[in-house]
């Protein structure tokens, strides 16, 4: 459904800031190359703690992090074959987490009903893929297309981001294009334009004009000369759970989400540049020059987006009734679809309540276990926002 590109301002409904995720996605936990076989590692998502191994034979699986005996978590044992042990009475879990073997337990004695909860995983564009949800449907979605991973025109800059913030707050940080102001002594963007929005069941696509000036432009291969002012459309594409940009086909920025907590959350991102000298360039020289553009282009603005974005959310929990403003229809699209996809699980699931964690918001609902709000249910795919004067007068 294309929708008005009009800026406008609306009320931002503050329930996006205490939704879960939708479980029923892929999720990406950890760059392929740091997990290395028999090693096993933490890894959190949305508040599941699991332990990520890599087998003998390369193969990577993942378990709930807590064993079944006593609870010690498993990323603390030892990979064994493709079964990992845990480290406190050596009870050994095969990759479905099923207890196979318990060391001193006499062998004519049958093994008691003991299973940690397995997730389905994949490797894939570098990175390691768990699916938190219902493993019966993990076959049913597809991780998203990354065709310049196997092109040879393209640099990859693998970068990690880790924000102290609700993942609803990070991901409007990227389709916010409205924020070259805060990157203005980098010579980033200026004088955005949303030319056009697009929203469906499970994505958010807008396309802005932007301009560029400085080196940006030479670094990114839009002009020869930073000299002048060069015109070009970026398009965000939000694809639930994961983004896609692009710029022209020039770069293109996959960013891959991964919600940890209410107020936690990283990324594993992927910069493609399109570079003339790409294929000749020797093995060598790619770790230099993929730091390098990592150091100099991509973190100073990820260093400055992490401060507003951790600013946002400390300014949230100190009350989580402040009401906000908005006039980009695209964070409103956005926000709707983040908490439709949460409504959307929940109905799937059964369950009968919402995941709500901050209590501040609904104080008269009955609070559930572990911290986890039981309240009654919203309106689902409900445009949220309502429209009111922008007060700018
Ligand atoms: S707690 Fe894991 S084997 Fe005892
Ligand atoms: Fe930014």
């Amino acid at each position: 459904m294309e929708l008005v590109t009009t800026l406008k301002g609306q009320t931002v409904q503050n329930i996006v800031r205490e939704v879960g995720i939708n479980p029923n996605h892929w999720y990406p936990v950890a760059w392929a190359e740091t997990l290395k076989p028999e090693q096993v590692i933490p890894v959190v998502v949305w508040q599941q703690a699991i332990a990520l191994y890599r087998d003998t034979d390369g193969n990577v699986h993942a378990l709930e992090d807590a064993c079944p005996h006593k609870g010690v978590q498993l990323h603390k044992g030892q990979v064994m074959g493709d079964r990992l042990a845990c480290p406190y009475h050596g009870w050994e879990f095969d990759s479905a987490g099923e207890c196979v073997n318990i060391p001193y337990l006499p062998k004519e004695q049958k093994l008691p009903c003991a299973q940690a909860r397995s997730y389905p995983t994949r490797e894939q564009y570098g990175m390691v893929w768990v699916f938190p949800g219902d493993p019966a449907l993990s076959a049913d979605h597809t991780l998203m297309d990354v065709p310049e991973y196997d092109d040879p025109d393209f640099f990859a800059v693998p970068i990690t981001g880790h924000f102290q913030a609700h993942f609803s707050i990070c991901n409007e940080n990227t389709m916010d294009v409205f924020h070259g102001h805060l990157h203005k002594n980098l010579q980033g963007w200026f004088d955005p334009v949303l030319l056009k929005l697009r929203e469906t069941a499970d994505s958010v696509l807008a396309d802005y004009r932007v301009n560029y000036e400085g080196w940006m432009t030479k670094v990114l291969g839009l002009s020869e000369d930073g000299g002048k002012v060069t015109t070009r459309v970026v398009s965000v594409h939000y694809h639930y759970p994961h983004y896609y940009s692009s710029l022209e086909g020039i770069s293109s920025l996959y960013l891959m989400r991964l919600p940890m907590g209410p107020q936690e959350t990283r990324s594993f991102s992927i910069l493609f540049l399109k570079l003339p000298f790409c294929r000749l360039l020797p093995q060598a020289l790619r770790q230099p020059l993929m730091r390098l553009i990592r150091h100099y282009v991509f973190m100073p603005f990820l260093r400055q987006d992490v401060e507003m974005m951790e600013s946002e959310q400390h300014t949230y929990q100190g009350n989580a009734k402040r009401r906000y403003v908005e006039i980009n229809p695209a964070i409103i699209a956005l926000q709707r679809l983040i908490v439709r996809q949460h409504e959307q699980f929940m109905q799937q699931s059964g369950a009968q309540t919402s995941l709500l964690i901050n209590p501040a918001i609904h104080s008269s609902s009955p609070v559930g276990e572990a911290g986890v709000l039981a309240s009654s249910r919203t309106a689902i795919g409900e445009p949220r926002a309502t429209p009111m004067d922008t007060s700018r007068g």
